[in-house]
């Protein structure tokens, strides 16, 4: 799979996201030879910047965070066909010069007329830029060519919001055009949930109900909210990941099987499980949301969320948020999946576990038997990427003692082959025109319908709970768990 000739326009490059990953990305893929010779990058920003200029941002970015060793010949060639253009998101005449050096590119790279449009920039400003996309007949593509638009999270703070950026979206793209990112979509591990559903006999029989007791679906960080406190006030854990991330881990762990692997087959079966999601009818008691407080992490004394630079004092904003999903299916009926993510957590640490019902029966005395747990089938999806059996074992020795041990499979052993990164991924999907790992627009509705009554009721009961960073969040978190006879996994 290599893209085809295009120019790639990102608007938002003097943000973060384009220096930490668009940009090395951009770099990892032409390293790896998925990039034709008809390929040029123009960024668009509010910059006094000659192309020199951008060249040498991406130069620096791509030197700090690019995954594969810099090579001089491919960042000449890259480097070639990078360009800039100043101007605001309001100026006719900035998007004039915008559509003349695409065209340009045209003519002397080859870049085919074809062209994708990054968006990374807030979302209060799409509308301006999509407008003028059309304005300046940019988003307008000849026979033979095609336009592409990408946007980034949040798609929207609500229902509502989400429906009215996806109108406005839609009055100049159609839907095939439009690529929403979740990176989460892009990992190695993400998508290794449906190989290892789909590709093998072993795990199907006991995926369901009959088996399974609970899913826990963990995103922990040990970040606080560093530079972005202007993004993440107001928004909170729930919006920032559950309603993306998390319900995206969801959809893939409890879908049924689709018939094919192409974008449709897949987006239908995760719809139908993101709409037989269902709330618990008392939120008070399952879902919690808790907001960092000072503490100790890694030997450091860190500030609380409302000390950070440029929080409101005031705060109530979630950096902790947890809940119990269920789902109305055959498959799943009673069996509860517990979602929880928070920042300042004592570990960075994301998976899926599905954890099965205890034997029935042990022929075993209960001394012997007390270290033993629940049977687990765990899907890390980060950092150390792979996935663990966990499982009853005879302790050696002259007495029947058992224990739970790890049966573990690690990418890194097993694999030779290095994983791109999510972004790299994604870019050359959105380039080539494979949509499945890029969630539609019903799927963002139904995760904010999903999401919706929690945060209007945390909105309208109470605070959030303040738990010390470097903690595992809120003790209600775990006092929700034991109610249900439960308990978080220790990671
Ligand atoms: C982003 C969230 O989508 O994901 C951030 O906005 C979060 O708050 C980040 O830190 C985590 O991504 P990853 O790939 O490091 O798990």
């Amino acid at each position: 799979r290599v893209a085809g000739p295009c120019v790639l326009v990102l608007f938002g490059v003097t943000g973060d996201l384009a220096r930490k990953k668009l940009l090395p990305a951009i770099y990892d893929l032409a390293n790896r030879g998925l990039l034709p010779p008809g390929f040029a990058v123009v960024g668009f920003a509010r910059r006094d910047w000659e192309h020199q200029d951008f060249r040498q941002v991406a130069h620096d970015a791509v030197k700090e965070h690019a995954r594969t060793p810099f090579r001089e010949e491919v960042w000449n060639q890259l480097s070639e066909g990078i360009h800039f253009v100043p101007g605001t998101f309001d100026d006719d005449e900035a998007f004039e010069l915008l559509a003349t050096t695409v065209r340009e590119l045209d003519e002397k790279r080859g870049t085919g007329g074809n062209y994708a449009f990054y968006l990374s920039i807030p979302p209060k400003f799409f509308q301006d830029v999509v407008k003028q996309l059309q304005r300046s007949g940019l988003s307008k593509p000849s026979e033979d060519s095609w336009r592409r638009v990408v946007i980034e999270k949040p798609f929207g703070h609500d229902l509502a919001s989400a429906q009215e950026l996806n109108h406005i979206l839609h009055e100049v793209f159609p839907e095939e055009s439009i690529f929403r990112i979740d990176h989460y979509l892009g990992k190695e591990t993400v998508q290794n949930i449906l190989a290892l559903r789909f590709a093998n006999t072993l795990y199907e029989p006991i995926w369901n109900r009959s088996y399974v007791d609970h899913v826990q679906i963990t995103m922990a960080e040990d970040i606080g909210i560093g530079g972005r406190a202007g993004y993440f006030d107001g928004i909170g854990a729930a919006r920032d990941v559950i309603q993306n991330h998390l319900l995206q881990l969801l959809a893939l762990t409890a879908m049924e099987e689709p018939v094919s692997f192409d974008a449709e087959s897949v987006r239908a079966e995760k719809a139908k499980i993101l709409s037989a999601v269902r709330l618990p009818p008392d939120l008070d008691t399952y879902t919690v949301r808790g907001q960092y407080a000072a503490g100790w992490q890694g030997g450091v004394k860190v500030p609380g969320f409302r000390e950070e630079e440029g929080i409101a004092r005031g705060s109530r904003t979630d950096t902790y948020a947890a809940m119990r999903l269920d789902i109305d299916t055959r498959r799943w009926a009673g069996v509860p999946f517990y979602l929880r993510t928070g920042k300042r957590l004592p570990r960075r640490a994301t998976e899926v576990a599905l954890m099965f019902q205890k034997a029935p029966h042990l022929p075993f005395s209960q001394t012997d038997t007390e270290e033993l747990g629940q049977n687990a089938l765990i899907i890390r999806v980060q950092p150390d990427e792979g996935v663990t059996l966990r499982f009853g074992s005879k302790v050696p020795g002259t007495s029947m003692e058992v224990r739970d041990v790890n049966m573990d499979f690690d990418y890194g052993e097993s694999f030779t082959e290095s994983s791109p990164e999510a972004y790299e991924r994604l870019l050359l999907d959105v380039l080539i025109g494979d949509p499945p790992l890029f969630p539609r627009q019903e799927e963002v509705e139904l995760s904010w319908k999903i999401l919706d009554p929690v945060e209007e009721y945390w909105e309208k009961h109470g605070e959030p709970q303040d738990y010390p960073s470097g903690t595992w969040g809120p003790t209600v978190a775990d006092e929700m768990m034991a109610r249900d006879g439960r308990a978080w996994r220790r990671l």
